[in-house]
């Protein structure tokens, strides 16, 4: 028995050891962790619970029969987040570059098959050369494999991919199937082909980092949801987000202990609004005053800066922001801000998070680039997106509510349950110059006429009573009372049932 024991224990730690001191150092050398060093920060203290330790590749050809490491390269099992099971694979660089075999694959799907029986979310923790050279067709398969069970799995348990290494070809679309992706500054980087075959091809000269480093993927492609510094910072930032999360689509979003009273009077807000309806505002700052403590994760924080999405809690729990941001672009809703919060508005639905819009838009922005880029259907996603989602809705109008922008925006006509407004707030088909210039076009020479007539359709329209009268609005709030008042809204939505018809799935203008 001793033996064995002993058999046990070395076995064990030749699988920690992953490829090797030398590798391990050359990867702490590049200002990364191992897999497992991962895994002890992400997760709770003694909660990991590994499986597969001992799994080896099969492949025999270019000499692989004489490097068999335990593990294949990638780390597996579960544990927990501030209490909470969740579901880990880490691949480990220092084993054949973290690239994926066959059994690579096979170990990241069982657990996925486990997070999915057992209704907790996935993180997977990316750092791999990509499929096994030696191995050829059977990683490409096990690449399919894991493509597949991230299919099945989206809207059933919440899937995260955390960059923190090279993630080159077919790897990206497993990342690029789950619910977010967060990649470390310098360290990390994405692309279907790499800055070799992008000269072969285009001539283009680009480095690494330019073709798909945290910077590129988190302003200009979307790809990512956000960058961190580093590991550790990054790890951190992940369990933090976590705690926002529900484990799968039957549950309801997780309630944690709050510090913050629900009817907190903010008097600043009185005067958020400026008295130039043209001078913006930073609406981050009405999103911080609404959220218990004014703890905002904010994603997607450097792309389409002009709507704002993340979460926050109220009462403790977790609901999912939109709004626009007057502070870019005047709020306008786009191609690219129309992408972003209809992807986060589907999320939110798919794991029962309501949702709070805040909206200041002063409609859909107009252009040859805008139209020939497909505004269109990309708007229509949103408006989709709201359309179809069944979570509790509420809705707060600042200032501008103009146009289809207006109806997007989460309105009443699109099963918006509780629909505000300050005062402040101009629900209108467009601003009082524009509905001028158009009405009084035999005017237009004559300025005082058209002031007159501005100022006579900014009297009739520029206001929330049009709409309040007519229902469209429940009720026109003081700023102040904002967090009050929405508190309230959510906490009677706590027991809202709603259900769309039977179909298979939708068809989303994709
Ligand atoms: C097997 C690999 C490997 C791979 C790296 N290694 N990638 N082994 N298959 N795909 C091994 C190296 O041989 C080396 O082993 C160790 O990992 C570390 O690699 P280095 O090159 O020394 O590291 P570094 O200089 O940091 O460069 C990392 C890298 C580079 C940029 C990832 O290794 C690289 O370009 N690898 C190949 C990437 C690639 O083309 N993959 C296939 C993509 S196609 P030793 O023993 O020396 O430590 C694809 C198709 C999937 O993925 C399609 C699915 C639909």
């Amino acid at each position: 028995m001793h033996e064995i024991i002993e058999e046990l224990e070395n076995r064990r730690e030749q699988a920690r050891s992953g490829g090797g001191q030398k590798r391990i150092d050359a990867q702490h050398a590049k200002g990364k962790l191992t897999a497992r060093e991962r895994i002890e920060l992400l997760l709770d203290p003694d909660s990991f619970e590994e499986w597969d330790m001992f799994v080896t590749h099969r492949c025999n050809e270019f000499g692989m029969d004489k490097t068999k490491l335990a593990g294949d390269g990638v780390v597996t099992g579960w544990g927990t987040i501030n209490g909470r099971v969740v579901y880990v694979f880490s691949q480990d660089f220092t084993v054949f570059g973290g690239s994926l075999s066959e059994t690579h694959a096979k170990k990241i799907c069982k657990i996925m098959d486990m997070a999915m029986r057992n209704g907790a979310p996935v993180i997977g923790i990316n750092d791999s050369g990509g499929a096994r050279i030696q191995e050829g067709v059977a990683s490409l398969g096990g690449y399919a494999d894991v493509f597949q069970m991230n299919t099945l799995a989206s809207g059933v348990v919440p899937q995260i991919s955390m960059i923190m290494g090279p993630c080159a070809g077919g790897a990206v679309y497993s990342p690029a199937m789950t619910d977010f992706i967060f990649m470390v500054r310098d360290t990390s980087y994405m692309f279907v082909t790499g800055p070799d075959v992008v000269k072969t091809v285009t001539n283009e000269v680009v480095t690494a980092e330019e073709l798909g480093g945290a910077k590129t993927h988190t302003t200009k492609s979307s790809v990512a949801d956000e960058a961190f510094e580093n590991d550790v910072e990054a790890l951190q930032q992940l369990r933090r987000f976590y705690d926002f999360l529900p484990l799968n689509n039957r549950e309801k979003p997780p309630t944690r202990p709050f510090f913050d009273t629900p009817d907190r009077v903010e008097m600043s807000l009185d005067t958020l609004i400026p008295d130039n309806p043209n001078k913006p505002y930073d609406m981050k700052e009405l999103i911080t005053k609404i959220a218990d403590e004014g703890d905002f994760f904010e994603l997607q924080p450097d792309f389409a800066g002009n709507i704002v999405t993340g979460f926050i809690r109220i009462e403790g729990s977790t609901i999912g922001v939109v709004a626009n941001q007057p502070l870019v672009l005047a709020g306008v809703l786009d191609i690219n801000s129309s992408r972003k919060a209809a992807r986060f508005v589907r999320f939110c639905d798919c794991f029962n998070i309501p949702i709070l819009t805040l909206v200041d838009v002063p409609g859909f922005l107009p252009g040859t680039s805008q139209e020939y880029g497909g505004v269109i259907k990309h708007g229509a996603k949103l408006l989709f997106a709201y359309g179809e989602a069944t979570v509790p809705k509420v809705t707060l109008i600042t200032r501008k509510a103009y146009g289809g922008a207006y109806d997007v925006m989460a309105s009443k006509h699109l099963r918006g349950d509780v629909n505000y407004a300050w005062p402040s707030a101009e629900i209108a088909v467009m601003g009082a110059k524009g509905a001028v210039e158009i009405l009084y076009r035999a005017e237009l020479d004559d300025p005082d006429k058209i002031a007159e007539r501005t100022a006579e359709y900014e009297k009739r329209f520029a206001n929330p009573f049009v709409a309040a009268e007519m229902g469209f609005i429940d009720d026109v709030i003081f700023p102040h009372n904002s967090r009050r008042r929405i508190a309230k809204a959510f906490a009677a939505l706590r027991n809202k049932d709603l259900q769309n018809p039977w179909k298979k799935h939708d068809n989303i203008p994709l």
